[in-house]
């Protein structure tokens, strides 16, 4: 089905409407799914976001996968190290790579949002349940394919709003690029860790050297440590600190200078 992937998607389930393909992806790898296995789905019910969000999953108008991941690093590690922790940002950078062919200045928010003009175009949600000392890994992704209308407070924007009119790939295609963009990109993330994947992380960084706001207070951004944390130095003083969940909003205008 994907000509341009080894492994990613080249075992697929596909359904019309599931309540979440994470919940999905998560059953089957409980069955014993193996590395690459994909599920899409056309529409989502509860598609979920992370800290517990609504990712909205309108039928036909976006892309909506989970993919099982069985990496041997991992294996290797007995499932977990904490280098791991920053898989989110290389799935990210890896859509990134695979959707740059149709938004060439797509920008990578701290943790798990694609942006295109400084709106969301996609997301990410990674998700592990422990089979007793054996994780089963699974990484979402949602794409703004076809929807032209979002509510305002979302922020949001689509593949078909970035382009030119008549230009907007199909889903199809989306999800094979996309699949094609993730692939070497965890290929080199689960061989170095985010280090290997750190410099191009950082060019397409959203948030590195902005002012931001977190945790009520404004921060600058410095940069990632090597399980994914993004380090901030309060603006009001004080050593610089680790932001693990947070969320983190970008001031407009707010180049740190
Ligand atoms: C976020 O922006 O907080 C992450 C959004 C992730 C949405 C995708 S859509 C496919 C997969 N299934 C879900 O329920 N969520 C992810």
């Amino acid at each position: 089905m994907f000509s341009e992937t080894c492994t990613l998607g080249q075992i697929h389930e596909h359904h019309a409407s599931l309540p979440s393909t994470n919940d999905r992806a998560l059953a089957w790898a409980r069955e014993g799914a193996p590395h690459g296995a994909l599920v899409i789905a056309d529409a989502q019910t509860a598609g979920r976001g992370r800290l517990g969000r609504r990712w909205d999953s309108p039928p036909g108008a976006g892309l909506y996968v989970s993919v099982v991941l069985r990496p041997e690093a991992l294996a290797a590690t007995r499932g977990w190290d904490p280098r791991w922790a920053a898989l989110g940002l290389a799935v990210g950078l890896g859509l990134r790579d695979g959707l740059s062919r149709w938004v060439p200045d797509a920008a990578l928010k701290w943790p798990n949002d694609l942006l295109a003009r400084g709106r969301k175009l996609a997301g990410v949600l990674c998700e592990t349940r422990w089979q007793g000392s054996t994780p089963d890994v699974v990484v979402g992704f949602g794409v703004n394919v076809l929807q032209r209308e979002f509510p305002a407070e979302l922020r949001a924007t689509s593949l078909a709003l970035e382009m030119s009119e008549g230009t907007c790939p199909s889903r199809q295609d989306v999800l094979a690029a996309a699949l094609a963009g993730l692939e070497p990109c965890l290929r080199a993330f689960f061989a170095g860790g985010f280090a290997a994947i750190r410099g191009r992380y950082e060019r397409h960084s959203a948030v590195l050297g902005r002012v931001v706001t977190v945790g009520g207070a404004e921060a600058e951004a410095l940069g990632f440590d090597d399980d994914g944390a993004l380090r901030v130095r309060p603006r009001a003083g004080g050593p610089s600190r680790r932001v693990e969940a947070e969320d983190v909003w970008i001031l407009p205008g707010g180049d740190a200078g």
